[in-house]
């Protein structure tokens, strides 16, 4: 399952990908986890030594070298330059799963106690970064698109802050997003904001509230998500001791709060996955891409790289020689 957590900045986007992606593979499944966001911190959260923490290569300057190696044989990408982070996969191309060994993964994912982990690069220039997020960011998106996930395996993203993460079709990549969402009325304005696009893509969204005190603070919550709210997190000693660099085992967070990492993966597995969505969207913006500038820079109709039934699917695996 791919699985994406939203929210505002400071939310705990960050905390709670880093406390599922560790449940879940303490629990043994296998997790691959992607900080997407323009501050970096999940891998500290995750529990990589501060002094390994200034993660070399990162995703985002590896985007070519994604490029090259997901476009494989594909007739209808005859180079990596002519791949947009929106192109699709085809006959030729090169799918991955989350257990496999590759060229990619061998340079900018690490292990981090089970946890197959990779940054896309943090940005440090507000203005600027933003901009050059985006572009960064779409080896995450290429990898996305050519990721057959099992509903056992989970992909977990921690996504930019708020609407940022709009900008491009990135948010429909995901079986389940969680909007990680504060008893503030920043926090669920943000949610609504969120849910409005959402609305628009069939992309489901399910409320994770986080820094509950008491019952007023859910009651706040119900009142503004309404169905939506999944669960919360309570205001937490385990992570605040995390925070500062005592990450204990991770199933001694308090039981509530594991109960909601639990709930969280069940609702995501029970959800289950939707192949046809999956591929009709990522051509979707992949057209719509093309029309509105890749086009005119490769001076061909890049929408033509669309295979319309290469739908992805388990199916393939079966198929691809590598
Ligand atoms: N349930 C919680 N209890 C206590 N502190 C929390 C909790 N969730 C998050 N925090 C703290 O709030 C801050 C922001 O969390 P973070 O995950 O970095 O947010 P984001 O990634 O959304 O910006 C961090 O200092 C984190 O330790
Ligand atoms: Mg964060």
């Amino acid at each position: 399952m791919k699985l994406a957590f939203v929210g505002k900045g400071g939310s705990g986007k960050t905390t709670m990908a880093s406390l599922f992606a560790r449940r879940a593979a303490g629990l043994g499944h296998a997790v691959m986890a992607i900080d997407a966001d323009i501050n970096q911190h999940l891998a500290a959260a995750l529990g990589l030594d501060p002094d390994e923490a200034a993660i070399d290569p990162v995703l985002g300057e590896r985007l070519g070298d994604v490029k090259e190696y997901l476009r494989g044989t594909n007739p209808l990408i005859p180079s990596a330059e002519l791949m947009l982070k929106t192109t699709p996969p085809g006959p030729g191309s090169r799918l991955l799963t989350v257990g496999e060994s590759n060229p990619v993964y061998d340079e900018v994912f690490r292990d981090v106690e089970g946890i197959r982990f990779a940054a896309t690069g943090g940005f440090v220039d507000d203005d600027l970064g933003v901009a050059c997020y985006h572009s960064k960011v779409g080896a995450v998106e290429l990898m996305l698109n050519h990721m057959i996930d099992r509903e056992d395996e989970f992909v977990v993203v921690d996504m930019v802050a708020g609407a940022e993460a709009f900008a491009s079709g990135m948010f429909t990549r995901f079986d389940q997003t969680f909007l990680v969402c504060e008893p503030t009325l920043r926090s669920v304005g943000v949610y609504r904001q969120y849910a409005g696009y959402a609305a628009d893509y069939d992309v489901d969204i399910a409320v994770i509230g986080n820094k509950i005190d008491d019952a007023d603070d859910v009651d706040f919550l119900r009142e503004h998500v309404g169905e939506a709210l999944l669960g919360w997190c309570s205001r937490s000693r385990y992570i605040k001791a995390a925070e500062r660099g005592r990450i204990g085992p991770i199933d001694e967070l308090e039981e509530d709060n594991l109960a909601v990492l639990d709930a969280a993966r069940e609702r995501a597995v029970a959800a289950g996955k939707d192949w046809e969505k999956f591929t009709r969207q990522a051509h979707e913006f992949h057209r719509r891409a093309a029309e509105s500038w890749g086009n005119d820079r490769a001076g061909i109709d890049l929408a033509d790289q669309i295979v319309p039934d290469y739908i992805l699917g388990e199916h393939l695996l079966r198929a691809q020689t590598v």
